[in-house]
């Protein structure tokens, strides 16, 4: 089906190609004929892989920017994913930079972004994910609450919210919307990934330095101790970390991630980096994506590996665009890996390709 759907939305402005398949999910997701026949087309056989206390229905994820607000959790969940990261999340809303802000490389088999996050804040993702609990989109427009537990159990996957900083917050004071987000989100997601590496947020990558990320991570980390108890659940957290660290900037960020007791590592964001790009947007500011990133994801992991050796499970993204690639990442030591630029090129068929091959 993707094969015929591509070639129309490529001629389309990325963002907008994004906005419509997002519409299409959206609205698949709401009606179950629709999400029947995706889930008939694209569910993926059982593979079951527990990390952080959960249980995942395969290994492969849906990496964050793909849907921002929680807009089409139900479309998502229906085409074979274990687990849905949705995010990134910014506690007030906030448009992102101006457009065009998405580029398509496609000679490259790759995207670069300069998004900036664009988030319509915490508190209508928090209504959009008790909607799709409920599968109500009224709901989910009126925002009525209900108990946390019974929306956790509603879900058929994983769900992890990834959380970041909005643009105006200063880095001094960035503790401040991490803590806020992960009040927000503890009762509704099953884990947390928090951001400090996405490259179009002025300052964020900053946070990667030790003396930053330590006591950042620390205070959250102190904060999920309370969640968990009023939630009498664990409240897993990730980190996400971008590829364009050295070898020893990583073994000292990996340091702190284990030192403040996170629950794992997703390695990696979006690169700075451009190098072999033959596309005509390679010279575009913002992060690269896709297969381009392979290289650079793949050393990054290797690293974190060796650092981490066995202590947190390893999520692996960036530049996974076959089954080969995903398998690879998990003999390299990864427990789970996610995608996003993969699916652009090659269709939503590449989770259950994925899956069905390991
Ligand atoms: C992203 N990515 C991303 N990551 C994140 O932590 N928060 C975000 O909001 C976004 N937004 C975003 C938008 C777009 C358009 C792209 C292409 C990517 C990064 C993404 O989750 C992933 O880590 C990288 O894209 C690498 O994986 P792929 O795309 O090479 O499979």
């Amino acid at each position: 089906m993707y094969s015929l759907l591509r070639p129309l939305l490529f001629r389309l402005d990325p963002e907008r190609a994004h906005v419509l398949t997002l519409l299409m999910l959206r609205v698949a997701g709401d009606l179950p004929p629709a999400r029947w026949m995706l889930e008939w087309l694209y569910s993926a056989p059982c593979k079951p892989v527990s990390a952080f206390g959960l249980t995942f229905k395969n290994p492969v994820g849906l990496a964050a920017g793909y849907d921002k607000d929680a807009l089409a959790v139900r479309g998502l969940a229906a085409l074979g994913f274990g687990h849905l990261e949705i995010g990134t999340v910014t506690p007030r809303p906030q448009a992102g930079n101006p457009r065009p802000r998405l580029f398509r490389l496609i000679e490259d088999e790759a995207l670069i972004n300069r998004l900036g996050f664009p988030s319509r804040g915490a508190g209508f993702v928090q209504r959009r994910l008790r909607a799709a609990a409920r599968g109500s989109l009224a709901e989910g427009l009126l925002g009525t609450g209900s108990p946390p537990r019974a929306i956790r159990r509603a879900w058929p996957l994983v769900l992890g919210v990834n959380i970041g900083k909005n643009r105006d917050t200063p880095n001094e004071e960035a503790v401040f919307d991490y803590l806020a987000l992960l009040q927000n989100f503890a009762p509704l997601a099953d884990y947390l990934a928090i951001n400090v590496s996405s490259p179009n947020t002025e300052g964020l990558l900053r946070l990667q330095a030790r003396q930053a990320l330590e006591p950042l991570l620390s205070r959250l980390h102190q904060q999920r101790l309370i969640e968990q108890r009023a939630l009498r659940r664990r409240v897993p957290l990730l980190v996400k970390l971008g590829p364009d660290l050295s070898e020893a900037e990583l073994d000292e960020v990996v340091g702190a991630i284990l030192d403040s007791g996170m629950d794992g590592i997703i390695v990696t964001n979006t690169s700075l980096g451009r190098e072999g790009l033959r596309s005509r947007y390679r010279g575009e500011a913002g992060g690269l994506s896709g297969a381009p990133l392979r290289v650079r994801s793949e050393a990054v992991l290797q690293r974190v590996v060796r650092a981490v050796s066995g202590r947190i499970p390893i999520v692996s993204a960036g530049g996974i665009m076959s089954a080969a690639d995903a398998r690879r990442r998990l003999d390299m030591g990864a427990t789970l890996i996610q995608l996003y630029t993969g699916l652009i090129y090659r269709g939503p068929a590449l989770v259950k390709a994925i899956v069905t091959s390991l």
